[in-house]
């Protein structure tokens, strides 16, 4: 039987980026069967935030917006970071034996400080840490974005290094890639909380059309025949429409003349798509934020279960090396 374990960081509101690229899929694949562990990334949230109160407010509406789009908590177990402390001992036995190079090469920390964050440690540190909680539930695959495809990488090479110097203790872990990897934002870049060109997965109303407003198009007339592979706001429609209506749009457009649909149709077109997909979660989640009990228990009940598995493992490593 296979583990599947990912994380989401509580930084933002969910976008569709962290829906299409991750969290859909976490929904699905406990259908298939297996073992799924799906968790708030509350410690490695802890790299940028410095609000506790908003901390514990992102936490909620993670948990809830996995609720909300049905997480069936029977075959899956959702729970919040911290609440399994083991992972950062794990996160310390990994740092032992792994080369300062590892993480010296990870791009997206990199990229932070090309963009002049000024990294705390613990930013240098995050891989090591989402290698500890991959690690420590011998998860077989983790179903992340195109983003996490290196952090996974390093895991592996953590788990290698390990077992090379005290024998097999970790299971190698391999990436699973969503049908969607890499969502586009409303700029046409990869869709990030920290792009600031997202599209939060319940926006409704006004709002929603203020920001399908904004996806970038050109100053061609509808009739002038296009390449829909060339029109970003297609790959927005072809994350909601059936192949069927998907292929109708694209031929229109593609053909151009009388008729043919401008950029105002197609944006209108991708609102109602969008407000009817996640109409039934987005109810779902009005009545969770009416009963934080109920969310707070399934957190307990998912960490207790998280808790067990990781511990267990961090046992195994601790023998292993020699603390005991
Ligand atoms: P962000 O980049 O907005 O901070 P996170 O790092 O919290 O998002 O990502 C949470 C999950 O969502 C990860 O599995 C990540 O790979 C996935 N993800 C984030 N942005 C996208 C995107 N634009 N397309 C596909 N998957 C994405
Ligand atoms: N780094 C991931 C992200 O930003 C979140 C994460 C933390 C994670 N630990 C993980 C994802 C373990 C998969 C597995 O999206």
């Amino acid at each position: 039987m296979s583990t599947y374990l990912s994380g989401i960081q509580p930084t933002g509101l969910p976008h569709l980026g962290n829906y299409f690229g991750a969290i859909a899929q976490h929904i699905e694949l406990p259908k298939r069967g297996g073992e799924h562990f799906y968790f708030i990334a509350d410690y490695h949230a802890l790299t940028t935030s410095r609000d506790p109160a908003e901390l514990r407010l992102r936490v909620r509406e993670i948990a809830i917006t996995y609720l909300a789009c049905g997480l069936d908590l029977e075959h899956a177990v959702l729970f919040r970071q911290s609440d399994v402390p083991e992972v950062c001992e794990l996160t310390w036995l990994l740092s032992t034996v792994s080369g300062m190079g590892l993480l010296e090469r990870a791009v997206s920390f990199r990229d932070k400080v090309e963009k002049g964050i000024a990294p705390n440690i613990g930013l240098f540190m995050y891989p090591a840490l989402m290698a500890a909680d991959i690690l420590a539930y011998d998860s077989n695959f983790v179903p992340v974005g195109v983003d996490q495809k290196q952090h996974v990488e390093i895991a592996r090479d953590m788990a290698g290094a390990f077992n090379a110097a005290y024998g097999q203790t970790f299971v190698l872990p391999d990436v699973l890639m969503s049908d969607n990897p890499k969502v586009p934002g409303v700029d046409g870049e990869k869709m990030s909380k920290s792009y600031g060109n997202t599209i939060w997965m319940f926006e409704t109303g006004k709002p929603l059309k203020k920001l399908v407003g904004t996806i970038l198009t050109d100053s061609r007339a509808p009739e002038e025949p296009k390449d829909p592979g060339g029109v970003l706001l297609f790959q927005f429609l072809r994350l909601f429409l059936s192949p069927t209506e998907l292929a109708e749009w694209e031929q229109r457009v593609r053909r151009g003349g009388d008729g043919a649909p401008g950029y105002g149709h197609l944006k209108q077109r991708l609102i109602e798509a969008l407000e009817a997909h996640f109409e039934g979660p987005r109810r779902r989640r009005e009545e969770l934020l009416a009963d934080p009990g109920e969310v707070e228990r399934c957190l307990k009940r998912g960490a207790e279960r998280a808790r067990a598995r990781a511990a267990a493992t961090c046992d195994r490593a601790r023998a292993a090396c020699g603390l005991r």
